[in-house]
């Protein structure tokens, strides 16, 4: 079985607090995921120490500036050993996030499409009248474009994604929500069988494991799905 395949998204509100669920969960986590809420309290010393005890980090900082400020950005992240750094999937940003990347071998830039918190109404909000699967694709172009390594995508977008650009891109997709599990404020959810079964090559759950009252149990039930649908 592939643990890394599923990335934990630890959105919680200490390190103290993550700690606890990484000890909880054990060996059924291989793979965190820190983003905002940690990072500006110990979640990048937290993921220098997960990252030197062997776990993989995805560092979901989702930069968006001008290139030259994503570059150097970029450029200081790579000392702290993450696996996986997101993006948003413009041209300028994804450019200055592989050259800030340079020759590191690990960190893989991933471009992040459309949030999985936003449908076709909150996209017109804001201006934009594309179809969302079009604009995912379109912004999966300027990613494969740019030589970045993959996208952030819903799974219900996986399927065109692995269909126009085959291997040449890796599919992370947030929005993952087990049968009968609370969907939040996600608004495009899948469950973990039917995105792999799309061709989502990693899985990035939070709440339904990190909310649970077993957080491992929760984590192997999904392993479980992950293994049992994959192609
Ligand atoms: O708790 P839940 O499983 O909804 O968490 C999903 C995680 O994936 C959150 O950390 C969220 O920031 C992230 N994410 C997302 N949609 C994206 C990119 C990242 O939900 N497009």
């Amino acid at each position: 079985m592939s643990l890394d395949q599923l990335i934990i998204a630890l959105d919680l509100s200490t390190v103290e607090q993550a700690q606890k669920t990484i000890d909880a969960i054990g060996d059924a986590g291989v793979f965190y995921k820190i983003g905002y809420q940690l990072m500006p309290i110990g979640g990048l010393q937290l993921a220098e120490r997960l990252s030197a005890e062997g776990k993989k980090v995805f560092l979901d900082f989702k930069f968006h500036d001008i290139g030259a400020t994503v570059e150097r950005g970029v450029a200081s992240v790579v000392s702290l050993g993450g696996d996986f750094l997101t993006v948003h999937a413009e041209p300028d940003v994804l450019k200055g996030a592989v050259d800030g990347r340079g020759d590191d071998p690990r960190l893989k830039i991933l471009g992040v499409t459309v949030l999985t918190s936003l449908n076709q109404d909150s996209l017109k909000k804001s201006g934009i009248d594309m179809p969302i699967e079009d604009l995912v694709l379109k912004r999966a172009e300027f990613a494969a474009e740019a030589g970045a390594d993959g996208v952030v995508a819903s799974a219900k977008e996986a399927a065109a994604i692995k269909a126009r650009f085959g291997d040449a891109l890796l599919i992370v997709t947030p929005g993952i929500r087990p049968e009968g599990a609370a969907i939040n404020d996600q608004k495009r959810v899948v469950t973990p069988a039917d995105a792999i079964a799309a061709g989502a090559n990693y899985l990035v759950v939070g709440r339904p494991i990190i909310a649970a009252d077993d957080p491992a149990a929760a984590a192997r039930a999904i392993l479980t799905e992950i293994e049992a649908a994959r192609p």
